[in-house]
């Protein structure tokens, strides 16, 4: 980490920022990483220095960091009208246009949006919603929600509740309640047996979900929740035909299929939404991120006219449905995430992925030979290595050895910033505009990384 002249910004921050997901002890020694402007898919930090931001932020900034169109449509937006309510029935165009346009993208059956701020609420949207649908069709049983080991959701009470890992759980006295409960991480790398092919590990994990359901009672159980592909538990792509039998599963107990596209969403993974990369017909939809290719913070959840049609009955019997954010659908961020969807559609930006995509991935697998990676994997233009201590035995470095940090850290050092991520895996995903040069030099300077720890790692 860089550090720290007195009056720096790195030292007044750590003087003064609550930073989340960091080491508070270590940043007031340390100080902060200041970021003051981006360019293209690059960040520039206080003292001068460029990055190539490997990572879109935080998996978030599909089109970079000065796009003037976005700028363009905030200014217009917040010259007509900054704020307005959008409850009680109370609208404006923004939200309207907006909904109308990604209601038609969504991936069917979800169909119609509705606005929060942030990728947490819109899982916590989509938990409280799916508790609703099964109290209006009177099975106040059917309230238990099924996630995955290594999971990322959020961070709220219910989101966090169903992120299935320690650093968000431990401490905080999540799950919150005995309504969230767990099934195996779909990495086949790591929990496929020896001997077992890849269609017995999906079989495995199916009659796994099945024997869950049985356990509880499928009367109790009212959805899976799952990211098409995992993006922060460590990038892991599903063993092939795993989303449709799970969907089939869930199809047949009537349980709700909760998609969480907050990462996949919006041309990442080479479709328009990783439900369709992987064969997904999800009932329900979480997204934000790149819906405004973080400009500005909204998500939606997006549900099906089945579920918005007891939400809205039910609504009625009770007066109103009782769940608003005051920021849900901002004007300003409305016009925003209005404005990305048409320059992802005027630009092909969908097509733009598929065009990069196998440069990408071709470059993140011939990284498969470094004797630090035990396994690449990816989708589009997002990827994630693992980092192993021995390759044959898969066996990883001690948690002490931070290897994945360690990677990070030499990646940092050439210009690129990754993520490191659980299972000392390395997050790739880039800003959608990547040109080809521009993918050249991150897995240069990611391959490079891997040199520079090679000889810290094996001491
Ligand atoms: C898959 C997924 N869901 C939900 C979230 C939570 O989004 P937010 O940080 O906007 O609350 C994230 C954040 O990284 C995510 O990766």
């Amino acid at each position: 980490m860089t550090q720290t002249r007195p009056n720096s910004l790195s030292a007044r921050d750590a003087e003064a920022v609550f930073h989340g997901y960091t080491n508070l002890q270590a940043h007031k020694a340390q100080g902060a990483h200041v970021m003051v402007s981006g360019e293209g898919i690059r960040l520039t930090d206080e003292s001068g220095k460029s990055f190539i931001d490997g990572l879109a932020g935080l998996w978030c900034a599909g089109l970079g960091f000065s796009e003037e169109r976005l700028v363009e449509a905030a200014v217009k937006q917040m010259r007509a009208l900054p704020f307005s309510s959008s409850f009680a029935q109370r609208s404006h165009p923004p939200l309207i246009e907006l909904s109308e346009a990604l209601g038609a993208l969504a991936p069917a059956p979800a169909h119609r949006p509705f606005f929060v701020n942030s990728g947490s609420e819109a899982m916590e949207c989509a938990i409280q919603a799916v508790w609703y649908f099964n109290n209006a069709l009177g099975r106040p049983e059917k309230k238990k929600l099924v996630g995955r080991a290594r999971g990322y959701h959020g961070v709220t009470l219910g989101a966090g509740s169903l992120t299935a890992l320690a650093y968000k759980q431990d401490g905080f006295d999540l799950p919150a309640s005995d309504r969230f409960l767990r099934l195996t991480c779909p990495s086949f790398y790591r929990e496929g047996r020896p001997g077992e092919s890849e269609a017995d590990f999906t079989a495995r994990l199916v009659a796994e979900f099945e024997a869950l359901i049985q356990r509880e009672g499928p009367e109790t159980i009212a959805a899976l929740v799952g990211e098409p592909l995992m993006a922060a538990g460590g990038v892991v792509v599903p063993p092939e035909g795993y989303w449709p039998a799970m969907q089939a599963v869930c199809r047949k107990h009537d349980i709700l299929v909760v998609a969480d596209e907050v990462v996949n969403g919006f041309c990442r993974t080479g479709e328009f939404w990783g439900s369709q990369s992987f064969g997904l017909e999800p009932d329900v939809v979480t997204c934000a991120k790149q819906l405004s290719a973080a400009f500005l913070p909204i998500g939606a959840t997006i549900i099906s006219d089945r579920i918005y049609d007891v939400l809205a009955k039910r609504s009625g019997e009770l007066g109103t449905f009782g769940i608003g954010l005051t920021y849900g659908g901002h004007p300003v961020c409305a016009a925003v995430a209005l404005e990305t969807l048409k320059i992802y559609e005027e630009r092909d930006i969908l097509g733009h992925v598929r065009r990069v995509s196998p440069h990408f991935q071709s470059r993140l697998k011939a990284l498969a030979a470094h004797p630090l990676v035990g396994e690449t994997r990816g989708k589009g233009l997002i990827g994630g290595l693992e980092i192993v201590a021995d390759q044959t035995t898969r066996a990883s470095f001690p948690a002490a050895a931070k290897a994945a940090f360690k990677v990070y850290e030499a990646a940092a050092a050439r210009g690129v910033l990754l993520r490191p991520l659980p299972s000392d895996s390395i997050g790739i995903c880039p800003p959608m505009i990547v040109a080809p040069a521009e993918i050249d030099e991150i897995f240069d300077a990611l391959q490079g990384a891997l040199d520079d720890a090679l000889p810290i790692l094996r001491g």
